[in-house]
């Protein structure tokens, strides 16, 4: 079983790559957001919590995505691999995953790290503004806390992983075709 982290600042391109990714290597794709998402969109408890924090462009608490992921990777012993999407975002989740895939008797086999400025990152988020409709997109002053909470509590997983010689570093600022090309490189490695 593989398992792989896509990583990087919000519009990096995790959610395009990963749809590419999966439909090659039947991975089952995990995203952290989407899983928000969808329990925004069903109206449940914890959609209803987690939409206050994501509005504004904060974190959910670390135990909330952790069970969410540990029921995913728990109920899904059959498939070739798990590509993580937006998931691990703070040093806690990412010590979590570890145990984690320790007991499911795993590890992480590489992080796929897309880099990309943090213009490009208005430019790319407010242009999806208008096609997805994602309410923690719309607002400048959103965006400005998401980016801000990503180099505070999210950049400093590139040194954890950096520290267990499994990551990867890969330009994001770059067509969709060449940042698949380049991804698959390390993938088939
Ligand atoms: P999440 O849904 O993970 O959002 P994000 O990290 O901000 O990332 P995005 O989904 O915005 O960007 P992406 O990298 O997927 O880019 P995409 O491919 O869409 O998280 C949302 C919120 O949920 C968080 O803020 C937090 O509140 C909460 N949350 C989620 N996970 C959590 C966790 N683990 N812990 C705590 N809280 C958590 O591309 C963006 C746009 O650019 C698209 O329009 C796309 O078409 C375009 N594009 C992509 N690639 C290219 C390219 N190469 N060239 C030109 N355009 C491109
Ligand atoms: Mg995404």
């Amino acid at each position: 079983m593989r398992y792989y982290i896509l990583f990087g600042p919000p519009g990096a391109g995790k959610g395009t790559q990963a749809k590419q990714i999966v439909e090659k290597y039947h991975y089952l794709h995990l995203s952290t957001g989407d899983l928000l998402r969808q329990e925004m969109a069903a109206g449940t408890e914890l959609g209803k919590k987690a939409a206050e924090l994501i509005n504004r462009g904060d974190l959910v608490p670390d135990e909330v995505v952790e069970g969410m992921i540990r029921n995913k990777i728990a109920s899904n012993r059959d498939v070739a691999g798990f590509l993580f999407d937006g998931f691990p975002r703070t040093i806690a989740q990412a010590e979590a995953l570890d145990a984690m895939l320790t007991e499911f008797g795993g590890k992480v086999d590489a992080v796929l790290s897309l880099t990309l400025p943090d213009e490009l990152v208005y430019e790319r988020i407010l242009h999806r503004a208008q096609i997805e409709g994602r309410k923690d997109d719309t607002d400048r002053s959103i965006i400005e806390n998401r980016i801000a909470t990503y180099h505070d509590k999210t950049e400093p997983l590139i040194s954890y992983y950096k520290g267990h010689g499994n990551y990867r570093e890969i330009q994001g600022n770059d067509t969709i075709e060449n940042v698949f090309t380049a991804l698959c490189g390390i993938l088939d490695e």
